[in-house]
């Protein structure tokens, strides 16, 4: 198959003689990948941050159909279209029943590979033409009718994770709200808040073209330390990754308020200290969007037209070639204008 290799730290491969996944365990499904998304959470072994598996396929975001499956899998069929949210789950552990799928105790991450332990079987991830899903029937999903494979691709990470990002800042309709950091996470992020009916959003990044679609999906944008910005917040999301990002958004918390942090924060230490929190009784929440979970209340509302995906406003790149994967990585590392979502079309 065609696909991308993380070869290391800044360095990724395109490559057309990559094996053919197989149905390996009779719950497997293996798919055709028809887009495949490029995330800030690449970026993050990409630029050395975490280590995976040299030589791993990367990428967690695929949508696809299905080819072939294992004798167990029950609710899908050769020919369905379906997302592949970015960790695998079982649907029966007492996590995937609780509503945390992303903690599912048989479940694996996309693309990455464990570093260190190289018997350990890595399961590949999504930038490639073909993608093994393990527990199919309670990882993947049925694109529904009408969804297009862009809006379908930020199905698998991007929108739920924004979504479940803004139910855990506990916002309060009607009042206001901050979200820190405005790439396809954070839009989401702004997107959902707008959804639960908090006004205004306001939204904080460097990168003007980030702040104009913040602006155009409804948010108040503003640039880091304009001293026009807001404090004591009630609910404060932090999308950015970066121990600064992260600072000014528990600064920005009222006393009693949330900070629910989605980004992947690779430094060693919180910016803030235990007695700071103490002080401010503020909630702080961190942690991996349960995809599999969220789309499960996500799905409806979209349906019922209560929430729309926002994919002219996040998707700047929807149908790349990934023979320019290796230049797309550079190019969105470098955060260039313009450059805010890529999708790959294997
Ligand atoms: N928790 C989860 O399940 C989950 C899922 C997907 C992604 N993520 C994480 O969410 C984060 C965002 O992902 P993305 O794809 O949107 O990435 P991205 O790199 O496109 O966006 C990050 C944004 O933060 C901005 N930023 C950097 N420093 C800032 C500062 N000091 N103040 C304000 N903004 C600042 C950048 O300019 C950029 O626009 C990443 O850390 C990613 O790993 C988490
Ligand atoms: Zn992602
Ligand atoms: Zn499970």
């Amino acid at each position: 198959m065609r696909g991308l290799l993380f070869r290391r730290t800044r360095t990724i491969e395109y490559r057309d003689d990559i094996p053919d996944p197989t149905v390996e365990l009779p719950t497997d499904a293996v798919i055709a990948v028809t887009r495949t998304g490029l995330c800030g959470s690449d970026l993050h072994t990409y630029e050395g941050r975490e280590s995976a598996r040299h030589g791993v396929v990367p990428g967690h975001e695929a949508v696809g159909e299905i080819v072939s499956i294992g004798e167990q899998v029950a609710h899908f069929a050769p020919g369905d279209r379906v997302l592949v949210p970015f960790t695998t789950s079982c649907g029966e552990c007492s996590p995937c029943k609780g509503g945390l799928a992303a903690r599912c105790e048989k479940g694996q991450l996309f693309g990455w590979g464990d570093p260190v332990n190289l018997t350990a079987p890595a399961l590949q991830g999504g930038q490639a033409s073909m993608l093994r899903v393990p527990l199919a029937d309670g990882t993947l999903v049925r694109i529904p009718e009408g969804t297009t494979d862009a809006q379908a691709t930020l199905l698998t990470d991007n929108l739920p994770t924004g979504w479940f990002a803004a139910e855990r800042s506990d916002p309060i309709a009607g009042e206001a709200a901050l979200v820190v950091g405005l790439g396809s996470v954070g839009l989401s992020a702004v997107v959902s808040l707008l959804a639960m009916g908090v006004d205004p959003v306001f939204a904080v990044d460097p990168v003007e073209d980030r702040l104009a679609r913040a602006a155009g999906l409804g948010a108040t944008p503003m640039s880091p330390g304009d001293p026009a910005l807001p404090a004591g917040l009630a609910s404060v999301v932090e999308a950015a990754g970066t121990s600064p990002a992260q600072a000014f958004a528990f600064r920005s918390v009222r006393p009693g308020g949330t900070l629910s942090v989605i980004a992947v924060q690779t430094d060693d230490h919180f910016p803030f200290t235990p007695i700071e929190a103490y002080d401010r009784n503020v909630t702080v929440r961190f942690g991996r969007a349960p995809v599999r979970s969220v789309l499960t209340r996500l799905l409806p509302l979209i349906e019922e037209g209560r929430l729309r995906i926002p994919d002219d406003s996040i998707v700047t790149h929807p149908a790349e070639p990934l023979t320019e994967g290796p230049d797309l990585y550079r190019r969105f590392a470098a955060r260039e204008p313009g450059l805010v979502k890529a999708l790959f079309t294997p």
